[in-house]
Parts: structure tokens; C-alpha cells; sequence
């Protein structure tokens, strides 16, 4: 089986590729090091000469929702007519969980690449991740304030790279699902203890607090809005067992 890994330079696609190649899958690595760009359409239609599977895990240079847009459904629209083109048989999308239900910021950009995905002639499927802990990480540092870590007030699931890795993989492996897999951590637990735990393992506690007000990925979100459904494919990567590896 041949599989091309759009955006497998990033965090998710190293990984991916590396989970593929344990499958035994003959793995072609696309990202603009390989002269491949998603957004000009420049190399697509070498690089995924016979291909049988996509897997897109690129990214949007920013959070903000006109230019995510604008990223998502050119990149994800020359990726798919490239896949069309090529006869590819499964197309796999790399999403967020929300993007069905937050409408703005950066889950509304997600949003408009799966619409793309799920109306192309591609058979699909979407895999949709909760916020991985490199995200958690990243709200903390941005949320530094003199008063204290000022974080979203949100229930949050989030989930290590490798995991969600290896979900990308396990699906591009099989058939597609013309649906949705979703993809969460270990533990559930609020934002501000999360951080707590962060800053705790970093030797720098102090008041972390969680502001209903404070934007997540360009969106203010409704508290359980990043909680995956019943059916969501857990992890094995605790938070602790995160921090205490890096
Ligand atoms: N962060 C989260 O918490 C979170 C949660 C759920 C889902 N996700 C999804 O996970 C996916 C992967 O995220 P990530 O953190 O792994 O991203 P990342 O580390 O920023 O990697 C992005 C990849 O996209 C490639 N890329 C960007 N622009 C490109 C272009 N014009 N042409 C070709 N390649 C391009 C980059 O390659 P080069 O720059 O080397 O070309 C890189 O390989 C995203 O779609 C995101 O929506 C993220």
C-alpha cells in the first residue's frame, strides 16, 4: 500500500509517517522541503502518482478564521483534485473536535476543509483530535499575566501526538469510514488544572486562573465544547507521563 503524507515534516506527520512504516506501508513524505505546496498545488500531481491513500496533516500558517480559511479549502482543494486525478482510494483529514459545532475562529476554517472533504469523489475519512498537549502548553504560555496563568474555563480531554498519530494511521490503513473517528487523551479534566500540573512539573506554581472570556484556537467556547462524544478512541499517554518525557 502507498500512502502520501501531506504536512509530514509537522508534529502530527512525523509521527505518522513513522506509525505507517510499523504497518509495513510504503510511505511517500510530502511537505515543501519534498517541493510539494498544498497551497500553489506545485509537485501534487508527481508526488501522489500512484498513491492509494492521502493523509492531509498540514496546517494553517494562524489561528485566525478568514486566513485559516482561506488555507484550508485552497490546500485541501488542490489536494483533493490531485487525489481524484490520481485514482486515490481512501483520503484521510486531520480535524479538531468542535469544528461541527464551534462556527468561528480556527474550527470554523476546520470546518470548511471537512465540508470539502466530505463532497469530494474521494472515499474519506475524517479523523477529528481534541487539543494535544503541545496546545495546552501553548494557551499557558500565552495566557502569562502579572496576576497569574490566565487559561479558557473549559473541560478539556487533550491528547499526546503519538496518539493521535497513531489513530491517523490506523485509519489510513483501513477502509474509509465516510465519517468520523474522533481522537482524546487519557484524562479529562479542566483547563486550569491542567496548567496547575504544567507549571507545577516546570518549578514555577502560582494562581492560574480560568477565564470564560479567554479565546481558545480564535474562538471564546462554551465549556464542554472540546469534550469528545461517547464513542471517541482514548489514549494511552497520560498528561503526567507527558510532562515528565519532555
Ligand atoms: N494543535 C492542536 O491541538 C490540534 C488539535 C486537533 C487537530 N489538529 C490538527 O492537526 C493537524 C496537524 O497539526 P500539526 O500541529 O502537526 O501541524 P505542524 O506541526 O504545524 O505541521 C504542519 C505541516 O504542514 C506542512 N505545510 C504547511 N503549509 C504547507 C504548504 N503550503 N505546502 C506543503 N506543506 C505545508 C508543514 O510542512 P513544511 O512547512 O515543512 O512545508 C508541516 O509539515 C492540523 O490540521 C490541525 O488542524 C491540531
Amino acid at each position: 500500500m502507498r500512502v502520501v503524507v501531506a504536512g509530514a515534516t509537522g508534529l502530527i506527520g512525523s509521527r505518522t509517517v513513522a506509525r505507517l512504516r510499523d504497518h509495513g506501508v510504503d510511505v511517500v513524505p510530502v511537505s515543501r522541503r519534498d517541493g510539494v505546496d498544498v497551497s500553489t498545488g506545485q509537485g501534487l500531481d508527481r508526488a501522489l502518482r500512484a498513491a492509494e491513500v492521502v493523509v492531509d496533516v498540514t496546517d494553517a500558517p494562524t489561528r485566525r478564521q478568514e486566513a485559516g480559511t482561506a488555507f484550508f479549502t485552497t490546500a485541501t482543494g488542490n489536494l483533493l483534485k490531485a487525489a481524484a486525478a490520481a485514482g486515490v482510494e481512501h483520503y484521510v483529514a486531520l480535524s479538531v473536535v468542535g469544528a461541527d459545532r464551534v462556527g468561528s475562529g480556527y474550527f470554523r476554517a476546520k470546518a470548511a476543509q471537512e465540508d470539502l472533504v466530505r463532497h469530494t469523489t474521494v472515499p474519506y475519512s475524517v479523523v477529528r483530535a481534541t487539543p494535544f498537549y503541545e496546545s495546552v502548553e501553548a494557551a499557558a504560555t500565552a495566557g502569562t499575566r502579572p496576576d497569574g496563568v490566565h487559561v479558557p474555563s473549559l473541560l478539556l480531554r487533550p491528547v499526546s501526538s503519538d496518539d493521535v498519530a497513531a489513530a491517523v494511521a490506523h485509519v489510513a490503513v483501513g477502509p474509509p469510514l465516510f465519517g468520523v473517528l474522533e481522537a482524546a487523551g487519557a484524562d479529562e479534566l479542566r483547563f486550569e488544572d491542567f496548567t496547575t500540573e504544567l507549571l507545577t512539573s516546570l518549578g514555577r506554581p502560582g494562581p492560574v486562573i480560568a477565564d470564560a472570556q479567554a479565546p481558545f484556537f480564535g474562538a471564546v467556547l462554551e465549556e464542554r465544547a472540546l469534550l469528545p462524544g461517547p464513542d471517541a478512541h482514548l489514549g494511552h499517554h497520560t498528561f503526567a507521563q507527558w510532562l515528565k518525557s519532555r
